[in-house]
């Protein structure tokens, strides 16, 4: 793991351009990255931008990224993986502080409160960089404030990809504004799938058998006020979502609220 920082004034060269601030290298194919935050972006957390670099033929090359960070930080985080031939991350995973980026300041998506009826218990259901959208719902009041308990379930193949989620979730009991609410209402169940660690399987499987709701100590999903939000690849979002349904919560969207979201933590070979 590498970690750079540093203190950079942003320069502005390109249209909505933003200056990286800090960057950390988490595993080979998983980064993180901090930028200057435009004056005038409003965002709820949980919701996703495009960003990018300038391409070799001098016109923006943009991809969807969910904003990492919660909507009171002064910068912007992002969580991203490096594919090692993707048009982008071949390039982003270069970056370091002082160098911009590209952001257009047009904040979207279903990962928000006000796309749930109002519940008692949040599940947060993420495999992979789906956990961006929590790491920025995660640092924000306005979760514990809502719920009496949010459950962040995140389940990678291997342990040290699980590494940004669970330094995130240890630094959040220390932290100043949320922290006490944390401490009493966040609990976190991180799993591997192919490498053995304490707690192992698939976020389907685990709610399927009521295992998580064993090791935790909870009652099993009840849609009268259980509330779910889900990010992950196309076929992880489309099995949860089966078994969601299965508990009797049905999907949402900011138009209509309901018991559960869905957004795609990549756009990518399917079911
Ligand atoms: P692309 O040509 O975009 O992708 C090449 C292939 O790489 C894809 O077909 C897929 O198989 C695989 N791939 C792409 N992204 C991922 C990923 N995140 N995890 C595993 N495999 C992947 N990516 C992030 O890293 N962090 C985010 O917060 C994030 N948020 C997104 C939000 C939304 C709503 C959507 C639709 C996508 C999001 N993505 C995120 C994916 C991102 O838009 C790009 O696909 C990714 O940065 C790779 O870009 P690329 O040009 O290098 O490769
Ligand atoms: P598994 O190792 O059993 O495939 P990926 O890297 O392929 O996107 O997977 C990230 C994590 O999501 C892995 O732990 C993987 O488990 C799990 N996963 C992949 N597909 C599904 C699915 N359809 N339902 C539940 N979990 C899934």
């Amino acid at each position: 793991m590498t970690d750079q920082t540093a203190v950079v004034a942003p320069v502005k060269t390109l249209p909505d351009a933003q200056t990286v601030t800090a960057v950390k290298h988490w595993t080979d194919r998983l980064f993180s990255f901090r930028v200057t935050r435009p004056a005038s972006l409003r965002f709820r957390s949980g919701e996703f931008v495009m960003i990018g670099l300038l391409g070799d033929n001098g016109k923006p090359l943009l991809r969807a990224y969910s904003i990492a960070s919660p909507n009171w930080d002064d910068e912007l985080e992002f969580y991203s993986i490096k594919v090692p031939d993707g048009p982008l991350t071949s390039r982003l995973q270069h970056i370091v502080p002082g160098d911009q980026i590209i952001l257009r300041p047009k904040p979207v998506g279903t990962l928000v409160h006000d796309a749930l009826l109002p519940g008692k218990r949040l599940w947060f259901l993420a495999t992979g960089t789906g956990l961006a959208p929590f790491a920025s719902l995660m640092r924000d009041p306005e979760t514990y404030e809502k719920y009496d308990q949010v459950i962040m379930m995140h389940t990678c193949r291997e342990a040290a990809e699980l590494d940004y989620g669970r330094q995130l979730v240890e630094g959040l009991k220390d932290d100043e504004l949320i922290g006490e609410m944390v401490a009493d209402k966040l609990l976190y169940y991180p799993t591997t799938t192919r490498e053995q660690t304490p707690l192992m399987g698939r976020i389907t499987d685990n709610l399927t058998s009521g295992k998580v709701f064993a090791d935790l100590g909870l009652e099993p999903m009840d849609p009268a006020h259980d509330r779910a939000m889900v990010c992950g690849s196309l076929a992880f979002n489309h099995d949860v979502k089966a078994v969601l349904e299965g508990f009797g919560l049905r999907e949402g969207a900011n138009s209509e609220p309901l018991e559960y979201v869905v957004e795609k933590a990549f756009v990518g070979d399917g079911i």
